[in-house]
């Protein structure tokens, strides 16, 4: 890379373009959307973070960045908010990069070098004072959706091998103060992604992953408000890292009233030797700010995962309705049931039909079978052609659930390779589900893995692979390699996974994926990058669903959540009415995974029209803005809107939770209409209480609505038509 000398690019430039350097030594200003990121070069040469808030467009109000005093117990560089600050000097923040050179030396000090403009990124270069150890910085802005990215490259230049110890994506820093208020992500398996809040105090938290995947137990989401924001008010900054192994977000309260969150590789059982010449690249880490409340912060990272993350072959599509077999059938999948099954869920309207689990190999159960990515020829003696072909006769495309990581002791795969299972040799190897995990880490893993997954969708048609991950690394040994680079697995596996999907997408171009990690242990805008869905959790009982998916919501777009409607009683012992359970998913993307061969002739009558009913809405729920209306952990009744981008149709979902000493439930008033637009209420039952079938945007978001519900898990829909 080339980077031409500073001084031609500090002069200011015309205030349109998003990405602005102004004066010397340099200001670099950033606007996206309603907001501005600012950072600037200082008197001791060194890169700091000025401003991330709303949007200050004039280039004259940033002056020279000037930092603060040196003290006996701090230096001034450890308490400036350096933008990317390595550990040395005399610093005890948390940093973003920590290296040791071979010969012993375990102090970076950078200082900027250089920069570039190139169109809507910035790119810094940065360097060690003491050797040629490179950062180059990467920003680039998202005017469009009000989205900042920053990734970091670490670039050793220095005649000898540097081990990282750190390598973060970026630090964020909030303005000067306290009183800061932390949202978050935690959950577990079939209890993904709960909303979490808590006042941010001196010192420390860490978000993270050390399970080599993204994890159910935390999401790599942040978002930080002043302890007053709202759904539609409020400053709110928040950030999202693209990575699905090891990852971690450190927020940090420092006793100089700085909040900083610094995030990227976690920092756990990472090193990451770089020989002479070599580079590391950190994930991207996306951040937005907004002025209107956790709401509008949520529509950001919506907008943006539609238009900027999701595959863009998938951008314009909406997805289609899906059934799949697992709660019907397990691991009892064959023709003739699959096809029995099949010609149910077509008449239902169901456009993608998903075969799960149990087709390949010995896999009666969850025993063996996993590696051996061959048809099961007692379950399907002529293979999947037949299956196929009836499913493409009944107007449905097929998918086709694998799990390509794995691998059961019981497989003829392990029993051919059992050097390819990750471990530590003489040590035991934990099982997970009764499986071992393929070290992807390795080049040969990976080709095998392509080849076969490759070879599957070359002689079959499959328009969809449901790709599943079910267990978490454990024992993480690689002894095919020095100890020394051992450790590089997490990041290797992660990046082999990565190109597997990429390669496959790139030769089989028709391909959709869904990211399944025994349920929602693998969603972030990394794995989304290359995926058309993900599966929120294992746990499809419909309550405990609003909860899920409102936390998924605070990160991610509705088009990407897949939600089953699934047979009861299910999960808790809970049983809901078929309505509800239908509702509750078609605020996702839609799917069914009950088996159909139970339902009664009401159930499928009531599914049919629900999914026809899905079809008119589906744009609005996958592709349109969220409005929380009423969150389920704020009383007995939820309510979510959704406005189509035109604001043309409008979907008002409902759900009563459990109504006691006969109180009706709240009115629900609704939001982002237009004031002096009329609406049609089309009701998909009796449920609504008002009168009037037309309604002014203005009644609607003043007055709002009310609505008959009653008794246990009762809900309704309204779709709203604008007609004036
Ligand atoms: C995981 C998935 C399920 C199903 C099973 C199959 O648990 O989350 O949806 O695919 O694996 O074994």
């Amino acid at each position: 890379m080339r980077f031409l000398p500073a001084l031609i690019l500090f002069t200011a430039v015309a205030t349109a373009q998003p990405v602005r350097v102004v004066g010397t030594p340099p200001v670099f200003v950033l606007d996206t959307g309603h907001s501005s990121y600012v950072l600037g070069v200082n008197e001791l040469g060194s890169l700091q973070h000025v401003y991330w808030g709303s949007r200050v467009e004039r280039g004259e109000d940033w002056g020279a960045v000037r930092s603060h005093r040196d003290s006996a117990f701090e230096s001034r560089a450890g308490m400036t908010p350096e933008e990317y600050p390595a550990w040395g000097g005399m610093r005890y923040n948390e940093p973003c990069l920590k290296a040791t050179t071979a010969s012993g030396v375990r102090d970076v000090v950078l200082k900027y070098a250089s920069h570039q403009v190139r169109g809507d990124a910035l790119v810094i270069r940065l360097k060690d004072t003491g050797t040629d150890l490179f950062v180059n910085l990467t920003y680039r802005v998202y005017p469009g959706s009000g989205i900042l990215s920053r990734q970091s490259e670490v670039e050793n230049r220095t005649g000898e091998t540097v081990t990282l110890e750190s390598a973060q994506s970026a630090a964020w820093y909030l303005p000067r103060g306290n009183g800061y208020r932390l949202t978050h992500l935690a959950g577990r398996w079939a209890g993904e992604t709960q909303v979490i809040q808590e006042p941010v105090e001196p010192g420390i938290k860490v978000l993270d992953s050390r399970r080599g995947n993204t994890s159910h137990q935390a999401n790599p989401w942040f978002a930080i408000d002043e302890s007053s924001a709202t759904e539609d008010s409020g400053r709110v900054w928040f950030g999202a890292l693209a990575w699905s192994g090891n990852w971690k977000l450190a927020i940090e309260q420092t006793t100089s009233q700085q909040l900083r969150v610094v995030g990227g590789y976690n920092t756990f059982d990472f090193s990451s030797p770089l020989k002479h010449g070599e580079a590391l690249k950190t994930p991207e880490f996306f951040g937005g700010f907004t002025d209107r409340g956790f709401g509008e912060a949520s529509r950001m990272l919506h907008r943006f995962a539609l238009t900027e993350i999701l595959p863009a072959s998938s951008r314009e599509k909406s997805r289609p309705v899906l059934y799949n077999s697992w709660e019907a059938t397990t691991f009892n999948v064959n023709e003739a049931g699959q096809r029995q099954l099949a010609g149910k869920a077509a008449k239902l309207g169901i456009e993608l039909f998903v075969m799960d689990d149990g087709w390949f190999g010995a896999r009666d159960n969850d025993r063996a079978g996993l590696g051996d990515w061959y048809v099961n020829r007692k379950k399907f003696p002529n293979g999947l052609g037949p299956l196929i072909s009836a499913v493409n006769q009944a107007g449905m495309k097929f998918g086709l659930w694998v799990e390509p990581e794995m691998v059961n002791p019981d497989s003829d795969l392990f029993r051919k390779h059992p050097d390819w299972a990750i471990q530590f040799p003489g040590r035991p190897r934990t099982e997970g589900r009764n499986q071992l995990i393929l070290n992807m880490a390795r080049n040969d893993v990976k080709e095998y893995i392509f080849d076969l997954l490759d070879k599957l969708l070359v002689e079959n048609k499959i328009d969809f692979f449901k790709w599943d991950m079910n267990r978490h690394i454990s024992e993480p040994g690689w002894p095919q390699l020095p100890v020394a680079d051992q450790r590089k697995l997490y990041v290797a596996y992660v990046n082999n996974v990565y190109e597997i999907i990429d390669r496959l997408r790139a030769k089989h171009p028709g391909l959709e994926i869904e990211s399944c990690s025994g349920g929602g242990g693998r969603i972030d805008l990394g794995i989304m990058r290359r995926v058309e869905q993900v599966w929120t959790s294992d746990n499809t009982e419909a309550f405990d669903r609003l909860r899920i998916q409102e936390g998924y919501s605070y990160a991610y777009p509705a088009k990407e959540m897949m939600a089953w409607v699934t047979d009861v009683p299910n999960m808790n012992g809970r049983t809901t009415p078929l309505k509800y359970r239908f509702l509750v998913a078609m605020m996702g993307s839609l799917g069914i995974g009950a088996n159909l061969n139970h339902w009664s002739e009401a159930d499928s009558k009531l599914a049919a029209e629900m999914i026809a009913t899905y079809k008119e809405i589906r744009k609005t729920v996958q592709e349109g803005s969220l409005y929380r209306l009423i969150s389920p952990r704020a009383g007995n009744l939820t309510s979510n809107l959704y406005v189509s981008s035109g604001g043309k149709q409008a979907a008002l979902f409902a759900f009563l939770h459990s109504q006691q000493f006969r109180q009706e439930p709240p009115t629900i008033v609704l939001k982002g209409l237009e004031p002096n637009a009329v609406y049609r209420l089309k009701p998909v039952d009796e449920k609504l209480a008002e009168r009037g079938r037309e309604l002014s945007g203005a009644y609607l978001m003043g007055k709002g609505l009310n609505f008959n519900l009653t008794g246990d898990f009762d809900s309704t829909l309204v779709v709203l038509e604008r007609v004036r």
